[in-house]
């Protein structure tokens, strides 16, 4: 088959096309004929150096992909042959087949086509496992999702909403309407607005009961000057820097929980444990158009290259998607 490697670290042009086997399924495991995979901005950390495949995973990059189920590994009971399935996968996603875990599969909501599905697992699985496991997000809460108009910024505010949550967002000012539009109660400017002044204003000083943030830096402080107390803090990255001179007394003060997460690294089984909970809760929200991928464009798989560059361009409002076969 016809995949996109990442030849070696650098710039978008070093995804190029390689050869390699159609992978066989392993016991467990389904093969996928991918008819789109999902970027995502783990795949610019990977393909820079800096975000190297976990143990046993493929090199090839892709994180998510949707497409009809090629062939099933002994054991495996569901999906079947020719379902329609969206999945998570810890590499590999740029190529025309792929294999994974079968628990680690979900239908293609009956709303959507293949690559609106593509766009689904590695954001979906994210924010179930950071904004409702780790940050315990309960209706009639409100949440600050940092990065509001990424793929998944745009994912947390819809879920979020439709948990019952209050939704504060910070994103670019050309793209707080569309934050707003999507279901965020209040969208800020990270460049010339303090979220912590804005939203205790919003609040009458009271804050937010969780924070998902992906910047880190001088955020780190003012995130927990703005949660209220019994707030939870949690980290999916830091864009911005991981080191920062912090006082820890609103920790104890306001009884704050600090936590974070990433998810390719996880056990197989963790995974397989988020997916019943997405199955559960967040596929009803798909099928019944609560919740939607966005997508902002779709690039040929050959293309990479180019789909890589448009993200790092950050014009983009949503989820960029590759389509395959
Ligand atoms: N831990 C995990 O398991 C996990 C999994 C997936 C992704 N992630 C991380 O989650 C983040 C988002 O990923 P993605 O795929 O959604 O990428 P993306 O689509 O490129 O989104 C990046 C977002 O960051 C926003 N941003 C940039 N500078 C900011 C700042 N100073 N303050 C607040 N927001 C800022 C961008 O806003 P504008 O475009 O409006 O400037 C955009 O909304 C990345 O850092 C990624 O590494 C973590």
């Amino acid at each position: 088959m016809t995949c996109i490697e990442i030849s070696r670290p650098g710039g978008p042009e070093v995804l190029v096309p390689a050869t390699r086997p159609v992978p066989r399924p392993a016991p467990g495991e389904v093969v996928i004929a991918v008819a789109a995979a999902g970027i995502n901005r783990p795949d610019i950390l990977q393909r820079k150096g800096v975000y190297p495949p976990p143990p046993g995973a493929s090199d090839l990059p892709g994180l998510e992909v949707a497409g009809h189920v090629a062939a099933v590994g002994d054991g495996v009971r569901t999906p079947r042959p020719g379902d329609p399935v969206c999945a998570l996968v810890a590499g590999g996603g740029y190529a025309p087949y792929v294999a994974v875990d079968a628990r680690h599969c979900l239908p293609v909501p009956s709303t959507l086509d293949m690559a609106a599905a593509a766009a689904l697992p590695e954001t979906t699985f994210t924010v179930w496992h950071n904004v409702v496991e780790r940050g315990r997000l309960a209706a009639g809460e409100s949440i600050l999702i940092h990065g509001g108009s990424g793929g998944i910024g745009t994912t947390a505010i819809q879920i979020a909403k439709a948990l019952g949550a209050t939704v504060f967002t910070t994103a670019s000012a050309g793209k707080l309407d569309s934050c707003r539009a999507l279901g965020a109660d209040h969208a800020f400017d990270y460049r010339t607005v303090d979220f912590v002044e804005a939203i205790k204003a919003e609040t009458a000083g009271r804050g937010v009961d969780v924070v998902l943030d992906m910047m880190g830096g001088d955020s780190i402080a003012r995130n927990l000057a703005v949660l209220a107390a019994d707030g939870r803090l949690v980290f999916i990255n830091f864009a911005a820097g991981s080191t920062a001179t912090v006082d820890f007394l609103p920790i104890m003060v306001k009884r704050l929980t600090v936590t974070g997460s990433t998810l390719r690294p996880q056990t197989a089984d963790a995974k397989a444990r988020i997916a019943d909970g997405l199955r559960r809760v967040v596929w009803p929200m798909l099928e019944d158009g609560r919740v939607r991928p966005i997508l902002h464009a779709t690039f040929p798989l050959a293309q990479a290259a180019d789909a890589h560059a448009a993200m790092e361009a950050g014009t983009h409002f949503g989820k960029l998607v590759l389509t395959v076969q």
